[in-house]
């Protein structure tokens, strides 16, 4: 059996029937919007938010789910996926799990509004059932995601990261809502216990490994259904590269910051400069430090009693740092 199967073994009802609820949840009066929504949600991702959400739901209430979950994992997942319709646009990418992405079909101005548009049914699906405190952990998710973005896009302007940098940005763009779906998974079944703080710090460390081997795949040839190389095209820093800024030589140094500073737009210059960072050891550092986040994770399932659950979402974690896409 596939290692994802085994995943969802124990949530195969669950995922099932909230996958009718999830493409409910997307529909409009309005034709353009309908067509749109249709195109993305027949693309589906890996959709590992909403397989937290009923993991960690049924592992902290013994095999217990509820409604809210339901609604908890239908709003994540518009609210990842209004996420990902806007992060093409910043990022200028015209692909999106292995299809063209919404701005590249329909341009940015749609792509924008097509992300508010998602962005406010999955609110409204929170507001309009009385799940406030559920409603709260994603909206701290949402502010911090655009925290995270905006520090990003100053710090590559300005091409002054540090690691500690970096992880502050990897924790509120991408680990926040992951540490949202683990917290929210508890609040809907056991709202108001220890279980909502002790998941949310388990879905943190387990976003910050996810992130950082998104970075590493930007740095493969390796199909995953968008495009790779683009990071340093965007003058992003990732870990590789920030961790190789800081063990070269000063030359090596100015070279590089020149090649993102000026050549960035160069494919040439940037293929060598990939083929630097792997020379130096870029890729092995980012993977010992997606490996030490990856055992944080795992040491902190071990405080919980052992059970399917358990087991699945220990086998989520290993999948987040072995996944081919
Ligand atoms: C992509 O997330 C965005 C990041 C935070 C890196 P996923 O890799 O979970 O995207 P899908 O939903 O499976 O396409
Ligand atoms: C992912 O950003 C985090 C989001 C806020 C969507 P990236 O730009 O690093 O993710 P991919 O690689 O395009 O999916
Ligand atoms: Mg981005
Ligand atoms: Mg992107």
């Amino acid at each position: 059996m596939k290692v994802v199967e085994q995943i969802k073994q124990p949530i195969a009802f669950e995922m099932d029937l909230f996958e009718s609820k999830f493409r409910l949840s997307m529909s409009s009066k309005v034709a353009l919007l309908n067509r749109i929504t249709h195109y993305i949600v027949n693309r589906k991702g890996k959709q590992m938010r909403p397989m937290f959400v009923f993991l960690v739901s049924k592992m902290v209430a013994n095999g217990e789910v509820s409604d809210r979950t339901y609604r908890g994992a239908a709003v994540i997942e518009l609210i990842h996926t209004a996420t990902l319709v806007h992060d093409d646009v910043v990022d200028d990418s015209n692909r999106r799990r292995g299809f063209f992405s919404v701005n590249a079909l329909w341009k940015n101005k749609i792509a924008v509004l097509i992300g508010d548009f998602l962005l406010s049914k999955g609110l409204l699906l929170s507001i309009d059932n009385n799940d406030f405190d559920l409603l709260k952990i994603i909206s701290v998710a949402v502010r911090e995601m655009s925290e995270g973005e905006l520090l990003q896009i100053e710090k590559a302007r300005q091409l002054d990261i540090t690691e500690a940098i970096y992880y502050e940005i990897i924790r509120q763009k991408t680990a926040t809502l992951i540490a949202a779906c683990c917290s929210l998974g508890a609040a809907s079944v056991k709202p108001n216990s220890k279980h909502v703080d002790a998941m949310r710090k388990f879905g943190e460390l387990i976003g910050m490994a996810f992130q950082i081997k998104d970075d590493l795949f930007d740095y493969g040839t390796e199909q995953i259904g968008k495009p790779t190389g683009i990071d340093i095209k965007e003058q992003k820093m990732t870990l590789p590269l920030i961790y190789v800024l800081n063990k070269v030589s000063t030359k090596e140094r100015r070279w590089l910051i020149n090649s993102i500073k000026k050549h960035h737009k160069n494919p040439k210059r940037v293929k060598e400069v990939i083929a630097f960072v792997k020379a130096k050891g870029g890729l092995e550092y980012a993977t010992s430090k997606m490996k030490t986040f990856q055992d944080q994770a795992l040491q902190y399932l071990q405080k919980y009693p052992k059970s399917e659950y358990r087991d699945s979402l220990e086998l989520m974690v290993n999948y987040v740092i072995e996944r081919k896409r």
